[in-house]
């Protein structure tokens, strides 16, 4: 499959595009800084893997926020337990996503798994690791090529 481009310039903080690279949708976040320290400030005891050491990432990536610049994430939109779309739930203690403390992230409905806006995966969920992040790169300030 060919890369796929994304502009981002008109994604607004806290908001979410999606585009579709090899028949897969990629999730662009712009996280607030707000966002931002919310996911770095997360109990990493409460995720299966937060150092993400399997690999479900390029080498490129680091740290809490498992990407380039903090703001953006870019993340495979796909379960990684059997493969449903999880639901965007950014907000801190949202309902209906199973847990009290809640940090903001993504829940999918199928069967529980729930993962941070870094995409990290909880402890204790049926998703066995953090969501794919794909190989990207920063085109320009505002563009983003996938693949
Ligand atoms: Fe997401 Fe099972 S497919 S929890």
């Amino acid at each position: 499959g060919a890369p796929v481009q994304a502009d981002v310039s008109k994604l607004e903080p806290g908001q979410r595009m999606t585009v579709e690279w090899r028949g897969r949708p990629v999730w662009i976040i712009n996280r607030t800084p707000e966002m931002i320290e919310r996911t770095e400030g997360f109990d990493p005891s409460r995720l299966a893997d937060p150092n993400s050491e399997e690999p479900q990432q390029p080498n490129y990536v680091e740290g809490p926020l498992r990407s380039i610049r903090p703001e953006i994430g870019v993340l495979i939109g796909i379960c990684t337990h059997l493969g449903c779309s999880p639901l965007f739930r950014p907000e801190p203690n949202a309902e209906g996503v199973g847990t009290d403390d809640w940090p903001g992230g993504f829940f999918c409905p199928c069967h529980g798994s729930r993962f941070d806006l870094a995409g990290r995966v909880f402890r204790n969920v049926p998703a066995p690791t953090n969501l794919e992040v794909p190989p990207y790169r920063f085109e320009s300030d505002s563009v983003i090529v996938v693949g």
